[in-house]
């Protein structure tokens, strides 16, 4: 089975769609999102955009501010400032990476936690992996919706992430643990990589290496998921080799039509869940 993240994408994205339409006529009002975009880096450049595309199409009232990579970051935390306190945006995201002199950190722990659409506010981060309600980063929930469709019932199995990232591992495992996996993080240091992932029920690759796993590294009947975006010579691949592994696994995520569209539909997704937080509290 091959899981088409394109086809779910457009299904959460219709859904999205009708609940914007209702939340108009509830509150008059719709979710707005503001995404920053500091510098000319083509790979963000190309992101941002989509996002607007996806956020317009779904009703979201999209903003996008482009600044010069030259900006200041002093300049950069008065516009989050003035954001989080602006009642029509409900959801704030900051394209990352940001220029080398401003601090990353600083930028994020200075957005609202309720308008923190990526899930990457510490208050976020803590109640996460606490359990409790938070928002929960794009990517690895695009990876748990799709994995759903697979298998509602992950209770018991064992998943094997590699790479141990803020953005994709760290709360991929955190979501993985709430499903009741059994859950073994894995990176560059881990002494043998292929029979970590030969043990696994479910194996979640990202970690940016070119079709690393490959079919005799998964066992008979895995799901696997890749998140890797490589571009090479012979265009993008993903972490996994999808010829070799599709042969073994029972479902596997292609590159592209896979994560991809789904981290832009969480997007969306999370700034409608802020939205109706903020118009319930
Ligand atoms: N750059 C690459 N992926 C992401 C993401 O999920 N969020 C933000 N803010 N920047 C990114």
């Amino acid at each position: 089975m091959i899981i088409d993240g394109k086809k779910t994408a457009a299904e959460l994205r219709e859904k999205l769609k009708k609940k914007v339409a209702d939340l108009k006529s509830k509150h008059n009002a719709v979710p707005g999102l503001t995404v920053i975009l500091v510098g000319e880096d083509t790979p963000s450049k190309i992101y941002v955009k989509n996002k607007e595309k996806s956020a317009i199409e779904v009703g979201i009232n999209s903003e996008v501010i482009r600044y010069p990579a030259d900006l200041e970051e002093k300049v950069l935390l008065e516009k989050i400032k003035e954001l989080n306190n602006n009642n029509k945006v409900s959801g704030i995201l900051v394209q990352l990476p940001l220029p080398k002199h401003i601090d990353k950190r600083k930028v994020i722990e200075n957005i609202d936690p309720g308008k923190d659409v990526d899930g990457f506010h510490p208050m976020n981060v803590g109640n996460l992996s606490s359990g409790h309600d938070s928002s929960i980063p794009c990517t690895p929930l695009g990876c748990s919706l799709l994995l759903k469709k697979v298998e509602k019932n992950l209770s018991g199995k064992h998943a094997v992430v590699i790479g141990r990232s803020n953005l994709n591992g760290k709360p991929m495992t955190q979501l993985l643990l709430k499903e009741n996996c059994t859950v073994t993080i894995t990176h560059s240091k881990t002494k043998d990589l292929k029979a970590e992932c030969l043990r696994a029920d479910i194996i979640i690759a990202a970690v940016g290496m070119p079709k690393l796993v490959r079919g005799d590294w998964v066992k008979k009947g895995a799901i696997v998921i890749d998140v890797g975006i490589n571009k090479t010579d012979s265009g993008l691949v993903g972490d996994v080799d999808f010829d070799s592994v599709s042969k073994v696994a029972k479902a596997i995520t292609p590159v592209p039509g896979g994560v991809g569209p789904m981290t832009i539909a969480c997007l969306l997704n999370n700034t409608v869940e802020c939205f109706e937080k903020a118009h319930t509290e």
